[in-house]
């Protein structure tokens, strides 16, 4: 059995698919029970539960050879990463006490890294509690493609803003070659700890973004530097918390001080099918 969290979120959603396409048997983890109504149809079991309830994931997580898990985003959490570390815990406990003996976690680049790169301190928390109770493949994931989304705002007017800056070239991966890598790593089952680091067919900059925008819109889009002073202010005028927005400047200023990169090493490097124009495609189609 693989027990697959975040299954109506972008990556949880492909590996459920692509174990239940491989026939294996899968259970998903939802909140609402409404939402595994549609899992249930395809043939999966579902387990309601929420991933900082120890007692509940634990039983979600009985009898599992694999689980995929990830720490969720907490965009209005006015402390995200004490949050992100209460779910990391809770995650490692309950995988203890279900004796889950492979996790594939949904980690990032820089994961290595115990500070200065914003939110993924809390994938770096994440793995070392995993690694102390089970076999941990961490799927280091590179800048997500979907992230683009957010800043199409003034696509009408030909600009794509930026903060990262248009010539730094950067890796960046679809979130459908994540959940089919995630998949791939719990049917091969446990390799000792291991990572993988996951990019798309090519890394690429703000203007390789700009340009597929072009071809994608029929006209003529340029990326548009954005300082790092306008991360803040941005982010909370779409909602999302001072602290989060916070955690993000730090990020963006830890791609570009060469803070966030890949670790390199033992890890296994894999690059993905999918294109930046194969995401934002339906993206600006949907506009
Ligand atoms: N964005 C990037 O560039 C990037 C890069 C590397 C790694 N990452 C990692 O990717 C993660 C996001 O992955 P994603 O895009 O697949 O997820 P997502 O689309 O943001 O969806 C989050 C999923 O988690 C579920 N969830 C949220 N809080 C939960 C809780 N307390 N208990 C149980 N389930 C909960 C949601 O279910 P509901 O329907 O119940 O809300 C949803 O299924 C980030 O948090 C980060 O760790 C991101």
């Amino acid at each position: 059995m693989f027990v697959i969290a975040g299954v109506t979120g972008n990556t949880g959603a492909v590996v459920a698919d692509t174990l239940l396409a491989a026939k294996a048997p899968v259970r998903v983890i939802v909140r609402d029970a409404a939402k595994g109504a549609a899992w249930r149809a395809k043939g999966a079991e579902v387990a309601i539960a929420d991933l900082a309830d120890v007692p509940a994931l634990t039983a979600a997580l009985r009898g599992a050879q694999g689980a995929y898990l990830l720490v969720p985003p907490r965009p209005t959490a006015a402390e995200p990463l004490a949050d992100n570390r209460a779910v990391a815990a809770a995650l490692a406990a309950a995988v203890a006490a279900a004796r889950v003996p492979h996790v594939v976690l949904l980690s990032s680049i820089a994961a290595h890294q115990p500070d200065g790169t914003g939110p993924i301190v809390s994938v770096h928390v994440a793995e070392k509690l995993l690694a102390e109770v089970t076999q941990l493949t961490a799927v280091r994931a590179a800048y997500f493609m979907e992230n683009w989304a957010g800043a199409l705002g003034m696509l009408a007017q030909g600009a794509l803003p930026t903060f990262i800056p248009r010539g730094l070239v950067i890796p960046m991966v679809a979130t459908k070659d994540i959940g089919k890598t995630a998949a791939a790593a719990l049917l091969e089952g446990p390799r000792g700890d291991a990572r993988i680091e996951l990019a798309g067919p090519r890394d690429y900059s703000a203007d390789d973004v700009a340009a597929a925008l072009t071809k994608l819109t029929g006209r003529p889009v340029a990326a548009a530097d954005a300082p790092l002073d306008a991360v803040v202010p941005t982010f909370t005028s779409f909602g999302l918390s001072p602290a989060f927005a916070g955690l993000f400047r730090e990020m963006y200023a830890g791609l570009i001080s060469g803070r966030v990169v890949w670790q390199g090493g033992a890890a296994r490097a894999i690059r993905g099918q999918v294109d930046i124009a194969d995401v934002l495609g339906p993206i600006v189609a949907g506009r």
